[in-house]
């Protein structure tokens, strides 16, 4: 077993064939931002716990029924968004199409009985297989915990930077920071490699690695946005944060172009709470814990082990308008206590939501439109994302939500978005104006530069 420095704990490596007795199987920055405003709230804002709002996932036409009486015969799926029953074959828990990550885990667990049973036939028969080569570290600032200040970099690189002689130019650079990337103590580095860098290079991008598809009400701005080589560093300082930025430009003058960034923070906290963000919510309750990131974070063995995904949003929060709500009506949009973090049924923070909870009038007392049940992984297969968000604000017009969150497949960020757009009930207060997909490969060592095999 091999024990990572955050104390997440790694499965062997059981693909390495080393003895005919081990299993084969398939164990296998420029100017800076304009605020524009998020779309303001244009009628009566206010959530109803009671009427069901149209299904996110499936298209329903004017007069189709989409209330809990709503019949679902053979011929209609049922909302992916609304609870049906877990004991149900058709519960959205359990459906998820072929290759996703429910059939995924299934043939997980199926590889898992014939290694058991590979193994077992070979009890006996042979001296212990020589130890597999430990696999590459994994990035600091993804699992960890989060220090109160993050400064986000996102560059491209200069236009003379292309090819293989531009390919050299940036192995060069990130053999360069590996001291800064890898020092033990201080601020954290998380490297991230954007879409457009790889054909510019003339290398092969990772196979997840796309822009992220449009989504409804969005307002992006690509200056605002994207780039090619992404610096997340984080600190204790904001002095800190940008000390180490200077000193990781400095090391490769010229090879990148900066194309915007951008400074977070989180409030003090008391050590082990969930911080709040803008709207003064606890923000992070349900995040994946460390074995479900080896499942839903870190890409497992194969070309980029250790590997993961990071999804960038940067959206503006209208924290005035949220703040006039009645904390009450505040509660049912987020879908969660604003005090403590806990689900609306009761019960402490980390208690599980109840998607199935009715009010005494017969509504949902989670509503259908509620931030937390659209975004809940139960709609998903249990699909996960780490969400390592930030808060910003730049001017009192201008404040909001850096939201980060690693994955091992971007495409987990654009089912949980697919659903929240154009439903949420959080949308009339929030703008989405930037947005970034990066690949994070291993992390560098010693021996092991950054992106070693990646580029
Ligand atoms: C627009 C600004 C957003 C705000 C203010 C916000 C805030 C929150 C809050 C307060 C929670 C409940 C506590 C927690 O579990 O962390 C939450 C949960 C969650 N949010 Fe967001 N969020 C935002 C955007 C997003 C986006 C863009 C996504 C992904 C597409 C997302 C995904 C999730 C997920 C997966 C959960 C956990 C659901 C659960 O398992 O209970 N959020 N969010």
């Amino acid at each position: 077993m091999n024990s990572e420095p955050d104390g997440v704990t790694l499965s062997p490596d059981l693909t390495q064939p080393t003895d005919t007795c081990r299993p084969t199987g398939p164990a296998q920055l420029t100017s800076p931002a304009q605020p524009t405003g998020p779309a303001r709230p244009t009628g009566p804002v206010e959530p109803t716990g009671l009427a069901e709002p149209p299904c996110p996932v499936l298209p329903t036409g004017p007069a189709q029924p989409t209330g809990p009486a709503r019949p679902t015969g053979p011929a209609e799926p049922p909302c992916p968004a609304l609870p049906t029953d877990p004991a149900q074959p058709t519960d959205p828990a359990r459906s998820v199409g072929a290759g996703g990550p429910a059939r995924r885990g299934l043939l997980g667990g199926l590889a898992a009985l014939g290694t058991a049973a590979a193994l077992a036939g070979c009890q006996g028969s042979r001296s212990p297989a020589p130890a597999a080569p430990s696999p590459p570290p994994r990035q600091p600032g993804v699992t960890d915990p989060q220090p109160a200040r993050a400064l986000l970099l996102s560059y491209d690189v200069s236009p003379g930077v292309h090819g293989p002689a531009g390919r050299e130019s940036v192995r060069r650079m990130f053999a360069a920071w590996t001291p800064l990337l890898t020092a033990r103590d201080g601020p954290t580095v998380t490297v991230g490699l954007g879409p457009a860098l790889f054909p510019r290079l003339g290398a092969h991008a990772p196979e997840a690695l796309r822009d992220l598809p449009a989504f409804a009400g969005d307002r992006l701005r690509p200056e605002a946005g994207g780039g090619q080589v992404f610096l997340q560093i984080c600190a204790a300082s904001p002095a800190a944060c940008a000390d180490l930025a200077r000193r990781l430009e400095r090391t490769a003058p010229g090879v990148l172009r900066p194309r915007w960034q951008q400074a977070g923070f989180l409030p003090e906290t008391p050590r082990g709470e969930t911080p709040r963000n803008l709207f003064g919510f606890k923000d992070g309750t349900a995040n994946p814990n460390a074995k479900q990131a080896d499942r839903w974070v870190w890409l497992g063995p194969g070309p980029h082990h250790n590997a993961t995904y990071l999804v960038v949003r940067r959206i503006r929060l209208a924290t005035a308008e949220f703040g006039e709500l009645p904390v009450e009506r505040q509660e049912r949009v987020m879908g969660r206590r604003k005090a403590h973090g806990g689900p609306l049924q009761g019960g402490p923070e980390h208690a599980e939501p109840d998607l199935y909870a009715k009010t005494s009038q017969g509504g949902y007392l989670l509503p259908a439109d509620a931030h937390v049940r659209l975004a809940h992984p139960r709609f998903d297969g249990g699909a996960r994302i780490l969400r390592r968000g930030y808060s910003y604000d730049n001017a009192p017009d201008d404040q909001g939500l850096l939201f980060l969150a690693y994955m091992n497949d971007p495409d987990l960020f654009a089912r949980v978005q697919r659903r929240l757009a154009g439903h949420d009930a959080l949308g009339p207060f929030v703008e989405h104006y930037g947005s970034a997909v990066f690949f994070v490969p291993p992390g560098a060592g010693p021996q092991r530069p950054l992106a070693e095999g990646v580029l």
